[in-house]
C-alpha cells in the first residue's frame, strides 16, 4: 500500500498576473492594426463554462477524438518513452489525463505528476484530487503560463510533457516556433513531449465545429468582449459585432473574428486606449491551427524533438505525436 502523499503547489504567477498581462495584450493588440485580442483571455468564468458546452457540441469533434486516442493508445505511449514523470501543461481538472495517469500506472512508472494551469483554484483542486486517487505519485502542481513559467519544471529522471487539446493551434506559426523551443531548452536530451494537434480535414467539418448551429461558439468568442467591459471598462457595444469564422487554406488553419457592422468608437479605460473601428473592420479573437503528419514533423525537428509515433483516433481525426528531445 503506498501512501496518499499531500500535493505541493507553488506559485510563479505574480498576483496581478491576469490583471497586467491584460492590460498588456490590450494596449498592443487593439493599439495597432489589425486588431487582435490574444485568445487566453477568453477563459474567464464564463468563457471556461462556454468552452465546456463546446467540447459536447456534435459538430465539436477534437475533445471526443483525443479522448479515444488516449483510450486507445495510452498504454502504447507509456511503453514507448522512458519517464517517470508526467508534466501536464493547461491542466485544467485534468480530466483526459487520467487515461494517461492510468498507464502509467499500470506499467508502475509514475513517480511525479506536475500539472501546469494558470487558475490556481482549479489546480489545487485538480491536485488534491489526483493526490488522493492515485497513492504513492508525488503531485507538484506549477501555478504558471506555459507560455511564460517552463523554467520551473523539475529536474531529474526522465519526463513526459503533455500538451493536450490541441491548444497549441491557437498559437501563430512564430510564437509556435518560440514556444517548442523555449519547452526545449527547459527540457533535457531523452525527455519526452506528448503533443496533441487537429488534423487537416473537410472545410465543412472545420467550419462547422467553430461555427456550430445553436451559437455556443459564437458566445464562447465574444465573451471575450464581455471581458474587456468588465476588466477594464470598455464601453463594446457587444450586439453591434457579427461572428465570423472561416477556413484560411493558405494557412491551415480556421480563423475566428468579430466584425464591427458599423463603424465606431470604443473607449477602453483601463488599458488608456480609445479605438476607432471602420465599418466591417474585424478584431481577430482566435486561430485553431490544423496540423499534417509532415508539418508535425518539421515544426517539432525544427525545435529539436524527434518524431517517436503519431497516434490517431480510428477516423484519423486528430494525433497525439510522441516526440523525443534530441
Ligand atoms: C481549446 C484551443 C483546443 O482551438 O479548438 C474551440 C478552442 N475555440 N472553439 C480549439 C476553441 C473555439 C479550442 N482549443
Amino acid at each position: 500500500m503506498s501512501a496518499v502523499l499531500p500535493p505541493v503547489v507553488s506559485v510563479h504567477l505574480p498576483s496581478d498576473w491576469a490583471a497586467s498581462g491584460l492590460v498588456d495584450d490590450v494596449r498592443r493588440g487593439l493599439g495597432s492594426r489589425p486588431l487582435r485580442l490574444p485568445p487566453k483571455w477568453l477563459y474567464d468564468d464564463e468563457g471556461s463554462r462556454l468552452f465546456d458546452e463546446i467540447t459536447r457540441l456534435e459538430e465539436y469533434y477534437p475533445t471526443e477524438a483525443e479522448r479515444a486516442i488516449l483510450r486507445l493508445h495510452a498504454d502504447a505511449i507509456v511503453a514507448a518513452s522512458d519517464a517517470t514523470t508526467l508534466v501536464e501543461l493547461g491542466s485544467g481538472t485534468s480530466d483526459k489525463t487520467r487515461l494517461l495517469l492510468d498507464a502509467f500506472t499500470r506499467a508502475g512508472r509514475l513517480r511525479t505528476f506536475v500539472p501546469v494551469d494558470v487558475s490556481e483554484q482549479t489546480l489545487r483542486d485538480a491536485a488534491d484530487e489526483v493526490a488522493a486517487e492515485y497513492p504513492g505519485v508525488r503531485v507538484e502542481a506549477l501555478v504558471g503560463d506555459f507560455t511564460l513559467h517552463l523554467g520551473h519544471l523539475p529536474t531529474g529522471g526522465p519526463k513526459m510533457v503533455a500538451f493536450l487539446g490541441g491548444t497549441i493551434g491557437n498559437l501563430y506559426v512564430e510564437e509556435r516556433a518560440a514556444f517548442l523551443g523555449a519547452l526545449a531548452d527547459s527540457l533535457e536530451a531523452g525527455d519526452w513531449l506528448l503533443l496533441g494537434t487537429d488534423l487537416v480535414k473537410s472545410t465543412d467539418r472545420l467550419v462547422a465545429a467553430y461555427d456550430d448551429a445553436s451559437g455556443v461558439t459564437e458566445a464562447f468568442v465574444t465573451n471575450c468582449l464581455h471581458v474587456l467591459n468588465r476588466e477594464l471598462g470598455a464601453d463594446f457595444d457587444v450586439e453591434a459585432f457579427t461572428y465570423v469564422a472561416f477556413w484560411d487554406p493558405a494557412m491551415e488553419r480556421m480563423d475566428l473574428r468579430l466584425r464591427a457592422d458599423m463603424p465606431q468608437t470604443v473607449t477602453v479605460p483601463g488599458a488608456d486606449l480609445t479605438v476607432d473601428l471602420a465599418g466591417g473592420e474585424e478584431i481577430r479573437v482566435e486561430i485553431s491551427t490544423k496540423f499534417r503528419p509532415g508539418t508535425l514533423r518539421s515544426e517539432l525537428g525544427e525545435a529539436g524533438f524527434e518524431v517517436v509515433e503519431i497516434f490517431t483516433d480510428p477516423p484519423g481525426d486528430f494525433a497525439l505525436t510522441l516526440a523525443r528531445l534530441t
